[in-house]
Order: C-alpha cells, then structure tokens, then sequence
C-alpha cells in the first residue's frame, strides 16, 4: 500500500527510462515535501477493461486496478500514455479518482508545462507553445494597465500553464479560468459525434495540483467553476469578485458551441484595441460552420457589428486566432482605409446579392 503523501506513477509506456524521464518533467516542483514524499513508479497493463486482464499482474508490472487502491492513501496520481487514444482511455478511467478529489496528472497530451518551454521562430503560431510565445509578443506591443488572460475551459491547466510560462512577467497580468471541471456539456446533436457530453473529464483538484507545481501564484489566477452558459454572465453570482481586467488574450477551448458562445458574450464590453482570441477547435468538425466555435464566432460578430475581428495565426490542428478590433480602436472599420477581414466579407456578400437581383 502507498505511503500518504506520495505521488503514485501508473505508467502505460513500457520503456522504463523514458517513463522515468516524463515523470522527471511531470514532478518538479511538487509541493510534496521531499523529505518525506516518496515516488512509486510502476508500470501498469493496460486498462483491465480492454486487456481483459483482472488478476494481479506479474512483477514489475502492476494493474490499473491496484493503482486505484493505492490512490486512495496517496498525494496524487500520475498516469502516462503512449498515444493520444491511450490518454483518451486514461481521461475516462480515472474519474473514479478524479470524483475523489485526487489530483490526476495525465502525462500525454496535456502534461503541463512545469517551466517556459523553448521554441524558436519557425515553431511560432504552429505548435501551442509558438501560439504562446507569439501571443507573448503580441501582448506587450498593446497599451493596457490590467492586462488579463481568460481562458475558457482549461481541463488540467495544460494551456493555463503555458499562458503563465508566457505571460506572468508582463506588468500587471493575471488570469482567469472558467471551467465546470465535469467535461463537455450539452453539445449539439452533431457536436456530439467527436466532444460527446461528459467526455475531457478533469477535477479541480487536478488543475489546482498542475497549477502550484508550475509555480503560478494563486493571487493572480482566479477561478471560476460551473457551467459556462451559466457563470459568464456578469451578473451570475460566481462572477462576484471576478475581475476580467482587460483580456488582452482570450482562450476559447470548450470545443462546441454553446459555452463558447457565451464566453464571447461576456468578453464584450471588456475588449480592447488588439485583444487576442484563439479558439482551440475553431476547424473541428470539418470545419462545418453550421457549429462549434466557428458558429459562435460568427454569430457573434453579426450580434456585435461594431466588432470586427481580423485572422491572425493558425497552431496546431483545428486552432486559429483571431485579433479584435474594438469601436474605439484605430484598426476598425470607421478609421480611414482600414477594411477587416469581417467588413471584407459583409462587402463582398452584399456585391454578391447585388449581382444575383440585378
Ligand atoms: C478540451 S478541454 C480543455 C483543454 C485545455 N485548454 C488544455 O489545453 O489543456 C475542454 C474543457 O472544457 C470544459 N467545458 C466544456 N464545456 C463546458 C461548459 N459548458 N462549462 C464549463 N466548462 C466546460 C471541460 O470541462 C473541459 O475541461
């Protein structure tokens, strides 16, 4: 049985120093005292319900089910996939933990990022960290005393940790994170296909963990939990005390439609000149614009004419980024000569119904 107080590593990668090298970046930093914190690296069979495996496994190699016994007593749960499906099959495996308030650090896909990851130039605005950095960049060029990063579902706190590694030295910045931490909710019909209700299941335990070992100060990140169509509305009683300064960039990774419509809703009035949004699924679903974030966007921008957003980046592999112009702001549509990519557009629909009923 685990000793209290430490950190159970159930690893599904069979290379032992690779695993051990995961965890290595994984546990930096932990609060867990090291005097008298313990690592237990085990290596686990896959998951019983798909190796069909449910008596004890051979040494060295341990079964998912006796990590879950362990995990009762311990400070918290590492668990390391090989691939993205295999990640996929952890998220749903440990809710069990996750319901106990266990933080579970899932080391695949959305591993946090303990320190300021590297990038060079050509990675900028392709890879996460390059969306980062660029963003970095782009942030200290705007003319904000409150300057804030808001993000819209933030899981484990991979992206949230990349956003401090990035941006926490610029003056005045802070952070806040809407999340349910009970995964997707109420996606439509055809959303739910690829983000089906339930599924990107973290707790908050888990993003609070991640957070502390990547050294965030918990006075600039303020969290606000439950369902997004419902908290980011200003007068809901979990935005009492949220300060959203001025998000000078905005992360929407809620994967449909529907919370990341209202998160745009909130962020309205509060927009500045320049503000950043990325929007992590912008092309999922085919990039069907029937749905997802790319409904919300549009639909938004009609709500709000006097906004207009203009594409800047693209990363990974359905995000894009989009800068906003405000009513006040030099780059909108009023300044002298300045044609966004949303007023291009309206032209450009508007010629075209002119030719039709010509
Ligand atoms: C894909 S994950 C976010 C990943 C994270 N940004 C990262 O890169 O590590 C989607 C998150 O959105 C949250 N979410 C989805 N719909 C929500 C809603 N209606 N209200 C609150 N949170 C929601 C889920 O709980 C989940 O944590």
């Amino acid at each position: 049985m685990a000793q209290n107080g430490s950190v159970v590593v159930a690893t599904l990668v069979q290379h032992r120093v690779f695993a051990e090298r995961m965890v290595a970046e994984l546990l930096i930093d932990t609060e867990l005292d090291p005097e008298n914190a313990t690592l237990e690296l085990h290596q686990c069979l896959l998951p019983w319900e798909r190796s069909g495996i449910t008596e004890e496994a051979p040494e060295p190699w341990i079964n998912f089910k006796t990590v879950k016994e362990m995990a009762a007593d311990v400070g918290g749960v590492v668990v390391i996939a090989h691939d993205f499906a295999e990640h996929m099959a952890i998220q749903s495996t440990f809710n069990p933990l996750k319901d106990m308030g266990i933080p579970v650090a899932a080391g695949f896909g959305y591993t946090p990022h303990n320190t300021r990851p590297r990038t060079n130039a050509a990675m900028t605005g392709v890879t996460y960290p390059g969306m980062f950095e660029v963003a970095e960049k782009w942030i200290r060029s705007l003319r904000c005393e409150k300057p804030s990063y808001v993000e819209f579902g933030t899981l484990e706190g991979r992206t949230m940790s990349l956003a401090w590694q990035f941006l926490n030295e610029i003056p005045n910045f802070h952070f806040v994170a809407f999340d349910s931490f009970a995964g997707i909710a109420q996606p439509m019909e055809d959303e739910a296909w690829l983000f089906p209700e339930g599924s990107f299941y973290a707790n908050r335990a888990t993003f609070e963990h991640n957070m502390a070992v990547c050294g965030v100060d918990p006075a600039r990140l303020q969290i606000v939990q439950g369902d997004i169509c419902e908290t980011a509305k200003p007068d809901s009683s979990e935005m009492v005390g949220v300060d959203l300064g001025q998000p000078t960039l905005i992360n929407i990774d809620v994967d449909v439609y529907a919370p990341s419509r209202q998160a745009l809703e909130l962020l309205t009035p509060h927009l500045v000149q320049g503000s950043l949004i990325i929007f992590d699924d912008y092309d999922a679903f085919g990039a069907d614009p029937t749905m997802g974030e790319r409904l919300a966007l549009t639909e938004w921008v009609e709500a709000h004419t006097d906004i207009e957003v203009e594409p800047y980046r693209n990363y990974g592999t359905y995000g894009r980024s989009f800068l906003v112009h405000t009513p006040n702001g030099r780059g909108h549509k009023d300044a002298d000569g300045f044609k966004s990519w949303t007023q291009g557009d309206r032209e450009a629909e508007s010629e075209a119904e002119a030719r039709v009923n010509a």
